[in-house]
């Protein structure tokens, strides 16, 4: 049987085909049953007429409940006041699988109850919008490695080693012995570079992070090039070039997605201007505002922007104050009454979210004002310092000491180590981290002693210095961050289907 998609209606313009999906929406008027049908590829309204099916079949269809799944038969009309810009018009509709009383309805519901109910989240429109981003941006991830002479390998997933870290492990049984589920493939991405030369892993990591940040997953999928001679320059050009492609495929392909999303495209068009490349140390006086960006300060931006914060949410209040009162007059028409109503929520709406700000600046500048030098960058950090910011942002040359094991030391200045981080703009911070490897077993040696890591575990990664060692360097992006910044989403939850998080398992 042939598979009609709605996506292809525009092929189908003036024919009769039968389409099969699922009814996220139906309403009625006289004689008429208007059912919006979903089919994974799109929405498509469905015209159910009673003078056209008879009063069996229309009677049927006034029976549909939200999210059965049915077929349809019928004429594809164009309507430009549809969405997808076509209309069925129905000859036949016939049940698959009935749906009673679907827990998710038009109304707001929670994030609580809509992460439990996550499984059938997902059939929303929007839910459907970030995954198809997803998925073009796991798309383009492949194009660009493919097509710059990258080979993609798999790293394990069972390690016998840390890489970024004691701290965040999963520990399991493995025969009788640990293992722990990989944190990063990276170190086996250094063993296959030099045999392959380029090569680059996508897989599933695991960080036990006991935090419930919106940037923090427990389960994330990660891509992770490894280049045989290459520095920490090169692999910020190709870090710059890669997401630089990533984006402007997102941008030429999901138009429609972002759309639905409400995505402002504007900030994403800026990623064809260069990534500013901050030093550490430059990055640190920036949050501490004794550098400013573009004329902005950090510390006095946010102190402005938390004064009209304050403005905002009394005049918000007071609007929603004079809209109530109105409510409670007499003689008001109904359309006037659900109009205020509406207004009323819009506003409580903007207003959540004016306090949202009102709680988090303050502690954005808390952090910055007492940042000490030396430090890693916390998350307040990275959002005080990509507020100033209309592109991603590259923070190189950091304290060895806050550093993973593995990162060379600068040449010219041993304080350093050659690890940079790309921080996304608008506030969300880190999406990628990676650097130049020791190459120096000597160095690496007392490394790993420093961070108490089990030297057993890392001869074979010795090895790779012991016999024949290159220059060499690479980096993680964690897809998921990069979703949530495309999409602008507020939090990293809702970037993949199903996410692992402290305290979720289900579903
Ligand atoms: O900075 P990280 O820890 O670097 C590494 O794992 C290196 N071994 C990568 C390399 O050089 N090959 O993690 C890299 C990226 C982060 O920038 C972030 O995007 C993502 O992985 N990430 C997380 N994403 C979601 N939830 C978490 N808990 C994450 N931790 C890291």
């Amino acid at each position: 049987m042939q598979k009609y998609l709605i996506k292809d209606l525009a092929d189908y313009e003036g024919k009769s085909i039968t389409l099969m999906g699922w009814a996220s929406n139906k309403r009625e008027s006289k004689g008429l049953v208007f059912i919006v049908l979903r089919d994974g590829t799109g929405w498509c309204q469905c015209v159910v007429s009673i003078d056209v099916v008879g009063e069996t079949i229309f009677e049927e269809a006034r029976k549909i409940t939200l999210e059965s799944s049915l077929s349809i038969t019928g004429n594809i009309v164009k309507d430009e006041r549809q969405m997808g810009g076509y209309e069925l018009q129905a000859t036949a509709v016939s049940l698959i699988g009935a749906s009673v009383d679907y827990p998710i309805a038009k109304k707001e519901h929670g994030i609580d109850f809509l992460m439990d109910k996550r499984h059938l989240w997902l059939r929303s429109q929007r839910q459907w919008a970030i995954m198809k981003i997803r998925n073009q941006i796991i798309f383009a991830i492949h194009k660009f490695f493919q097509g710059e002479g990258f080979v993609e390998m798999d790293a394990p997933l069972f390690t016998g080693n840390a890489c970024e870290g004691t701290s965040n492990l999963f520990e399991t049984d493995y025969y009788g012995d640990t293992a722990y589920l990989s944190q990063s493939g990276q170190l086996y991405g250094e063993a296959m570079a030099l045999s392959l030369g380029k090569i680059y892993t996508f897989g599933p990591t695991f960080r036990a992070e006991k935090s419930k940040t919106r940037r923090h997953l427990s389960e994330f999928w990660m891509i992770e090039p490894e280049m045989a001679f290459f520095d920490l320059f090169e692999n910020m050009d190709l870090i710059e070039k890669f997401l630089r492609y990533v984006t402007t495929e997102v941008l030429e392909n999901c138009e429609k997605e972002l759309a639905l999303i409400g995505r402002d495209t504007s900030v994403l068009q800026n990623i064809i201007k260069p990534f500013p490349r901050l030093t550490y140390d430059e990055a640190v006086r920036i949050i501490k505002g004794e550098q400013d960006v573009n004329g902005k300060n950090a510390i006095t931006s946010l102190e402005q922007e938390l004064a009209s914060v304050q403005t905002r949410i009394n005049a918000i209040k007071a609007e929603i104050a004079e809209r109530e009162e109105k409510l409670k007059m007499p003689g008001m028409k109904k359309g006037e009454i659900g109009f205020n109503q509406a207004q009323i929520d819009k506003l409580k709406q903007e207003a959540g979210d004016a306090e949202e700000q009102e709680r988090n600046i303050p502690q954005w500048l808390n952090s910055a004002r007492n940042f000490e030098y030396g430090n890693d960058f916390g998350g307040s950090d990275e959002t005080v310092i990509t507020r100033l910011f209309d592109v991603p942002v590259m923070v190189y040359n950091w304290p060895h000491e806050v550093k993973a094991f593995y990162l060379k030391r600068d040449p010219d200045n041993n304080r350093f180590a050659r690890g940079v981080d790309v921080l996304a703009p608008e506030g969300y911070g880190e999406i990628v981290g990676g650097g130049e490897r020791e190459t120096n077993e000597a160095l690496l040696i007392e490394k790993i002693k420093e961070h108490q890591l089990p030297m057993e575990a890392f001869e074979w990664y010795l090895d790779l210095r012991r016999y024949g060692t290159v220059p060499h360097a690479g980096f993680g992006l964690g897809l998921e961050r990069l979703v949530t910044w495309i999409c602008k989403l507020p939090h990293v939850r809702e970037s993949i289907p199903f996410p692992r998080m402290y305290g979720r398992l289900l579903p």
